[in-house]
């Protein structure tokens, strides 16, 4: 790792509901994910590489929607990426790697994608001009990321406003990065073909599950203290599904290379 890359620490850590409270999250933004991959791929892709892909559910979707020859997961976790090795298809392989890092262990790839790994990074748009020179040329770099939860209830607001957003703010980084990637310069050598938003709305009690979750694994890490005040509406609302939902604005950029892999 370059002496200058300053540390990172994933907040939600790689325990069992950490995974669990992924695969939640994973089911809501499926399908706008599974949209985005088939849109910008026009031909199956030799390498594809899922950066932060943790327990594997984003290395599976993009594999089985890009019918890339290999699709490879990194993440810096070896438990996330014990829980991805299960039954994994054919085709599809994980490694340890801290994504920060260039080169690629796997060598230049045709695609890479990236889906709520850089909320958690230090200067996003860097890490994302290091991934640009790991392309072939005329590969696609694909990132899917949020640019912010819409909604007007309490519950979702509270729970945003003080925790979800000041935890990693106070890594230095920005849960809403999405902004952020639109206003960036386009990474030396390559051009951006796609820039766009996609929403989705889940039901309340959906919402309020996540975020429940995410509350209760951020208590664990130790990261906040227990807050019942913000647990218990976030439970009601699971439970009973009454509340205002929020919908989520996810940002989806591509990045064509141009030039030689450097
Ligand atoms: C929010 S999860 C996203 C997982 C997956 N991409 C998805 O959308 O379901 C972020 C993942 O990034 C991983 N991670 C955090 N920092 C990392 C780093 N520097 N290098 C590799 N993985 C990292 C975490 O272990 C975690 O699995």
């Amino acid at each position: 790792m370059p002496a200058e890359m300053p540390a990172s620490r994933y907040t939600y850590g790689d325990t069992e509901a950490a995974a669990d409270r992924l695969t939640l999250v994973a089911s809501i933004f499926e399908a706008t994910s599974r949209r985005f991959l088939l849109d910008t791929t026009r031909q199956p892709p030799g390498l594809a590489i899922d950066l932060g892909c943790g327990p594997g559910l984003t290395t599976r979707l993009l594999h089985e929607t890009t019918k890339a020859r290999r699709t490879v997961g990194l993440d810096r976790s070896d438990a996330f990426l014990a829980r991805a090795r299960t039954d994994a298809p054919d085709g599809v392989t994980f490694m340890v790697h801290d994504a920060r890092e260039v080169p690629s262990p796997v060598g230049p790839a045709e695609l890479l994608y990236c889906r709520l790994l850089l909320p958690h990074l230090v200067d996003p748009a860097s890490v994302v001009a290091g991934w640009s020179t790991q392309l072939t040329s005329g590969g696609m770099l694909l990132l899917d990321e949020l640019d912010a939860v819409d909604t007007t209830e309490p519950a979702f607001v509270n729970y945003l406003d003080e925790v979800a957003r000041p935890v990693v703010a106070a890594q230095g980084a920005d849960l809403y990065v999405g902004p952020l990637l639109h206003g960036m310069d386009d990474p030396l050598g390559t051009e951006r073909v796609v820039d766009r938003t996609a929403t989705f709305a889940p039901t309340a009690a959906l919402t309020a599950r996540i975020f429940a979750l995410n509350l209760a694994v951020l208590t664990d890490q130790g990261e906040i203290e227990p807050r019942p005040d913000l647990a218990a509406p976030l439970e009601a609302i699971a439970r009973t599904g009454a509340g205002r939902p929020a919908t989520w604005r996810v940002r989806q950029i591509g990045f064509r290379s141009g030039g030689a892999v450097g």
